[in-house]
């Protein structure tokens, strides 16, 4: 390897990269499984925090984590601005959620996920400072045909329209929440069905721009964190998102304003994640249109998870066999 290659690796993450990562999320979720229904969250949490954490320290990269558990003095592991990885390759922003779905796997629902989005360095939007996010995501005929400031049901019908479907056949993923029931009337009226998702936005986002699904577009205020890391994953599946940052009150307004967010213009894809050079991966710890959860058969435990990368736009299945054995004193 000539010098000029060894510097571009160590400023870009290589190819390799994405399954090394899917290591720690295979970790973090079967770590959780025995908290799997057990409606304690925060040791299902804690659990996928610290096996991901584990595996992490071991993967060659410097992965600044831009979105993490919170800030530091909140959540002592994965903390926003911590460095991961044993340091020695590419210098990469990280965003990591060992559970989204906490709720969900406490109580034994579909869905859960444990997700690592990973892009170059300084490329990922610092929304830290900003709760909730406003979010569009649909796939690639959503491109110049949706956007976030019209009407909702506009939306539908021109994506429909795109996509050669009858309206009554579109389907609408949304947070079941009371700040979205005038979005979920609106939706019904304009002809098409909404998919509710009690948890879990990320998972729904990719799956609107998925060709596969039954999900045609995620909208909605859910986290920013989760809305950056999504957008990690659009962007290996060509697929089309805008967010609009949602502060609660005039106070989160004024911090994100001070770090410099904006909150009327939307952001694109590319100001999200300003990098063509981004990985998403994730395992399901619970059964989900994503990937299928954590399952034990005697000895063996199995896993699923999906690996994309934008600059090859490919998204692989990684189907994984662990003897249970070997994770006895993980
Ligand atoms: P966690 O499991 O990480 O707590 O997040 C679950 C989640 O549903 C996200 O997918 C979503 O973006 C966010 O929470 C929505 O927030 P809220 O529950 O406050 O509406």
């Amino acid at each position: 390897m000539s010098q000029a290659e060894a510097a571009e690796l160590f400023q870009h993450p290589d190819r390799n990269l994405a399954m090394e990562l899917v290591r720690a999320t295979e970790a973090a979720a079967i770590r959780a499984t025995p908290w799997i229904g057990r409606g304690d969250k925060n040791a299902a949490d804690g659990a996928a925090v610290d096996a991901m954490r584990k595996f992490l320290s071991t993967v060659a990269f410097s992965g600044l984590v831009v979105i993490g558990e919170g800030e530091k003095d909140d959540a002592p592991m994965l903390f926003n601005g911590e460095v991961v990885g044993n340091g020695q390759g590419p210098q990469c922003d990280i965003a990591v959620d060992p559970i989204d779905g906490t709720s969900l796997t406490a109580s034994g629902r579909s869905h859960a996920i444990s997700m690592i989005a990973v892009a170059d360095r300084g490329s990922m939007l610092d929304a830290s400072s900003v709760y909730y996010m406003k979010k569009i995501v649909t796939s690639h005929e959503g491109i110049g045909v949706v956007d976030i400031h019209r009407p909702i049901g506009e939306n539908i019908r021109a994506l429909a329209k795109a996509k050669g479907k009858p309206v009554d056949e579109m389907r609408v993923a949304v947070l079941d929440r009371p700040r979205h029931d005038d979005l979920i009337r609106e939706i019904r009226e304009a002809g098409a069905g909404t998919r509710l998702i009690l948890d879990g936005d990320v998972a729904s986002g990719i799956n609107a721009a998925r060709h596969d699904t039954r999900i045609d577009l995620c909208v909605g205020i859910g986290g920013s964190p989760e809305g950056v890391a999504t957008a990690c994953a659009i962007k290996a599946l060509g697929g089309f998102m805008q967010g609009v940052l949602h502060p609660m009150d005039e106070q989160e307004r004024e911090r994100g304003s001070a770090a410099g967010l904006q909150f009327d213009e939307p952001y694109g894809l590319n100001d999200l994640v300003s990098s063509d050079n981004t990985f998403f991966v994730a395992t399901g710890v619970t059964d989900g249109e994503l990937a299928r959860g954590v399952r034990r058969s005697g000895s063996i435990i199995s896993t699923e998870s999906i690996v994309l990368r934008a600059r090859s736009g490919t998204l692989r299945r990684v189907s994984a066999d662990h003897q249970a054995d070997k994770w006895l004193d993980h």
